[in-house]
């Protein structure tokens, strides 16, 4: 495994201290952020009650705090709550009634302002329509919106009744959004007519049409109509604004268990279809918050920007539920970072003034592509923050965000985490010094390392396996309908959160991402299976056999090559290249199409049939082919 990423260990060692207007407002110093780290690993239950305590508001309080059967694991056993209550309703009883939650823009600068009362209404309003179309605690609803207030408060409606929310990208195809309803067995959809990126009207509401065809067990879909629209609504469909209008705004949150789930979110493994990674409500929410508090050391009157989509674990964590736990105002944009032109997402940081910008590598290699004279025409002083995350950041990008973007004044926060462990896992807390390409250290509660496939830990600065070593308030609590696959999570080494990805760790416990160890491609920070990609391509007419790969990717940090082996009769071609690109997006939807696709003879496989990617992958990229002991000839 080691050989692949040996590239990728730059010598890169500066120490980056944080600018002093940092240090001055930081809630926590480097020192106190030590202290607390050391008192929640040496007694984590007692650090978790008293933030459980301090931090949200319980209708009952837990009897135990935690409880491990391996490898299944509880927090706050028999605690009561609700997320949205902690999200909304103490806000707008402490006097935050009136502040700003969500601001709201697109493309075209259209500003929807919503504050912590209003949402509260809103939510309160679907909650109930929801009930009136018969949802009830424990029931399924997938969403496939596009990133509109709409959406966050029918995640939020889903939560506030004990409705088990399943927010599907609004980029997938119909293929890739059925099989998640399915998985779900979704009762409802609610979905929008368009999104629209780089000026262009994305339909979504054919793509529910095919995804829902014929699946009797989905009672309705709610259709949020946007502007523009005109069309009648089918037997099962009804609008949005329709459903909601004489609902009360009053809504009693369901008094939910600690464990009870909030939602499903799919990603994708190394094998097979995505799994249905299942979060429980308060530890969620809890190190959401707490997460959310410190990492991001959100003050009361700043504003925060997470450039990130709700389709995603980024939306879900740090753009709804951290976030209004907190009581922060969120700056949201639908759209394309780069249209009308590439000064579009600093136009927005002067205009509302953010103070904590969080957003993904491939984004700021974009803009670093556009050249440093778009960001340097905009005022972004406010800016004091600046978050990273979805993939390894390189210190040459960190730089240039670290330059460019906070102008040398601002701490940047590199935070690897994952869908399934709901929050920030490994980063350097503002206050902390930083080492461009090296996310930190474990967060409050974590007990990260770097060992091999024994579970030894390495030497210093050796590739290894990243794990963690205890389940943490938000870790995942399973698969939906696949407990064997979460419990690979925790016996692939046995005992040890097994994450997938190759780490090194320095001499001053400084965490370095490598990349996933399993086949699991990163293009542009989203999770794509090279298993899913090869079976979208087999399902061709045309292909016999295909294996995928990752290459590195200036922008998108890897890119999708396959190899394809074409049943007899079908000659290669560049329309059946084009051909190949179409059907992968049919069948899971633009992210996952290839960037390459190469007509091959034979691919390498072990003798047991198992096709050999690491060794494609080194061919590919003029690399040392590695042990080929067990390869078939
Ligand atoms: C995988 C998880 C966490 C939200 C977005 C992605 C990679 C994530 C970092 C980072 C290096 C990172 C890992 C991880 N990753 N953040 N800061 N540095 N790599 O969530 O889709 O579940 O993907 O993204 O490979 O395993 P996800």
């Amino acid at each position: 495994m080691a050989e692949q990423k040996d590239e990728v260990l730059l010598k890169v060692e500066k120490v980056y201290y944080p600018p002093k207007r940092v240090l001055d407002k930081a809630l926590i110093s480097k020192e106190e952020f030590d202290q607390m780290y050391k008192r929640s690993i040496e007694n984590p239950e007692e650090f978790w009650a008293e933030m459980a305590e301090k931090e949200l508001y319980w209708f009952k309080k837990w009897d135990k705090v935690f409880e491990w059967n391996f490898p299944y694991y509880k927090w706050f056993i028999g605690g009561k709550l609700n997320i949205t209550y902690n999200c909304l309703d103490r806000h707008v009883k402490n006097g935050k009634r009136n502040k700003v939650a969500y601001i709201y823009t697109n493309e075209d600068n259209q500003e929807i302002k919503i504050t912590y009362g209003e949402l509260l209404e809103l939510v309160n309003k679907i909650a109930n329509g929801l009930k009136s179309l018969g949802v009830q605690k424990g029931d399924r609803v997938v969403i496939y919106m596009p990133l509109v207030i709409e959406q966050l408060a029918s995640m939020l409606a889903c939560a506030r009744i004990g409705a088990i929310h399943s927010v599907v990208y609004a980029g997938f195809s119909a293929n890739a959004l059925r099989m998640r309803i399915e998985d779900a067995k979704a009762k409802i959809v609610i979905t929008s007519t368009w999104t629209k990126r780089r000026g262009k009207k994305i339909d979504l509401k054919s793509v529910v049409d095919e995804a829902v065809d014929g699946l009797d067990f989905v009672e309705k879909i709610v259709v949020l109509q946007r502007e523009g629209d005109e069309f009648e609504l089918a037997e099962k469909e009804i609008d949005f604004y329709q459903l909601i209008k004489d609902q009360s705004s009053e809504c009693e949150p369901e008094i939910m268990d600690a464990e009870d789930p909030l939602f499903i979110l799919y990603t994708s493994g190394s094998t097979g279809k995505p799994k249905g990674v299942l979060h429980t409500i308060g530890g969620y929410n809890l190190y959401t918050h707490v997460t959310t508090k410190y990492v991001f050391d959100i003050h009361e009157d700043d504003i925060y920007w997470c450039t990130a989509d709700p389709g995603w674990i980024t939306g879900h964590s740090y753009m709804v539920y951290g976030p209004l736990s907190v009581g922060t105002t969120s700056v949201i944009a639908e759209g394309a970072p780069d249209y009308p032109d590439p000064g579009r997402w600093w136009s927005i940081v002067e205009k509302y003034r953010v103070n904590i910008f969080y957003t993904a590598p491939t984004a700021i290699r974009l803009f670093m592509k556009y050249g440093e004279e778009w960001p340097a025409k905009y005022d972004l002083s406010s800016l004091r923050i600046l978050g990273s995350v979805g993939e390894p950041i390189n210190p040459e990008a960190w730089i240039w965000y670290y330059e460019n973007i906070g102008r040398k004044q601002c701490s940047i926060v590199d935070t690897w985490w994952q869908t399934e462990t709901g929050g920030h896992m490994i980063t350097t807390v503002p206050a902390y010094p930083q080492k461009p390409g090296k996310a930190g250290k474990p967060f409050l509660g974590i007990e990260a390392d770097v060992v091999n496939k024994d579970g030894e830990p390495v030497p210093p600065n050796n590739v290894g396996y990243l794990v963690i070593r205890k389940p943490w308030p938000s870790a995942l609590r399973t698969c939906w309908g696949e407990p064997e696959r979460f419990e690979k999570y925790w016996t692939e080494i046995d005992n040890l959160y097994f994450s997938g990805d190759l780490a090194t760790k320095d001499e001053d416990g400084y965490i370095m991402i490598l990349g996933r160890a399993d086949d699991v491609i990163n293009v542009s920070g989203h999770r794509i299976g090279t298993a899913e990609v090869e079976s979208a391509l087999v399902s061709h007419p045309a292909v016999a056999e295909a294996a995928v790969i990752g290459k590195p990717h200036d922008i998108k940090g890897e890119s999708i090559k396959a190899f394809v082996i074409l049943r007899k009769d079908y000659q290669p071609s560049e329309n059946l290249v084009n051909d190949l690109k179409m059907h992968v997006r049919h069948e899971l939807g633009s992210l996952a199409v290839p960037d390459e696709i190469e007509f091959v003879d034979k691919l390498p496989k072990t003798r047991s049939g198992k096709i050999m990617r690491r060794i494609l992958r080194a061919k590919e990229l003029g690399m040392p082919l590695g042990d080929i002991s067990t390869l078939e000839d």
